[in-house]
């Protein structure tokens, strides 16, 4: 995670920024304050990278980088203003001993790349070009299913669609096998390509209205028992609890500001370092 101290939204790269309107910094800080608590509470260990003043968009951890099987895949970034974000983020993973991948093509980290069992579910559309999807598929010897984002205010896939159980993968600490994978998603922010694969993929996913969407419901955390959701998105509280998940409201309305909710202020590190 990244702490919002430079946090501000100073241009317009989505359409939920608003650069007219002046960010209220310290509320930004005490609800990321409370987003990392309630990951120490649920047991996640948290690692603060350093905020870098001049990017402040860099509270979207979950833009900066991918880290699966212990193996690191580098952001790069679609618009001028984040490209820093990249090296930045990938500096720390090679300080903490991880094998780091350089990328041949756009793509903006966890924010488009999500695992759900054995799979890796990748968004493109908006930010991350498709060919860097078969760049992962090779990385990490999984399948990648490629999804098509088509509303531009779910322009990352992590607020189209949450992986609620295995997004740790298969094995320890994952689910079993792909069968208990479980996903929730906005059906319409989806291509009816990939609004086709999705079904196919998991025809009992639990899908998610457009008024819990539109407060970015789906950009939650799951680890397979806790979802750690916008508190706004009520509908969505309810689907959840129904099928037994434990939900955990976490207001993160000033960072929703410059597009984000509680996944984007999270990148998820799967595996531990393994040296070069
Ligand atoms: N302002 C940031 C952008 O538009 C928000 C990023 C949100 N991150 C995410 N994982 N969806 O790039």
């Amino acid at each position: 995670m990244c702490r919002p101290t430079y946090y501000s939204v100073s241009y317009e790269i989505n359409p939920w920024m608003d650069p007219s309107v002046p960010v209220d910094n310290a509320l930004a800080v005490a609800q990321w304050e409370r987003l990392r608590d309630v990951h120490r509470d649920l047991g996640h260990t948290v690692e603060e990278i350093d905020p870098v003043p001049g990017l402040p968009d860099m509270v979207y951890a979950a833009n900066g980088a991918t880290v699966i099987d212990g193996i690191v895949y580098e952001s790069w970034f679609r618009y001028p203003e984040r490209a820093a974000e990249g090296p930045a983020y990938l500096r720390w993973f090679s300080d903490h001993g991880y094998v780091t991948a350089k990328a041949r093509y756009v793509n903006e980290g966890e924010g488009d790349v999500l695992l759900a069992g054995s799979r890796v579910l990748a968004g493109h559309g908006f930010r991350t070009d498709v060919d860097a999807h078969a760049e992962m598929e090779v990385l990490w010897g999984r399948e990648v299913v490629s999804l098509e984002l088509v509303d531009p205010r779910f322009y990352h896939l992590d607020t189209a669609l949450t992986v609620l159980r295995g997004g740790d993968g298969v094995g320890p600490g994952g689910v079993a096998s792909d069968d208990e994978v479980d996903v929730a998603y906005l059906p319409a922010a989806f291509s009816p390509r990939s609004q086709e694969v999705l079904r196919t993929l998991y025809p009992d996913a639990l899908l998610v209205s457009e008024e819990d969407a539109a407060v970015l419901g789906l950009n939650s955390v799951a680890d397979g028992e806790h979802v750690v959701i916008n508190p706004a998105a009520t509908g969505y509280e309810g689907g959840l609890k129904e099928r037994g998940y434990e939900v955990i409201g976490v207001d993160t309305s000033e960072l929703l500001r410059g597009g984000g909710g509680a996944k984007c202020c999270t990148l998820v590190v799967r595996g531990e370092p393994r040296s070069a």
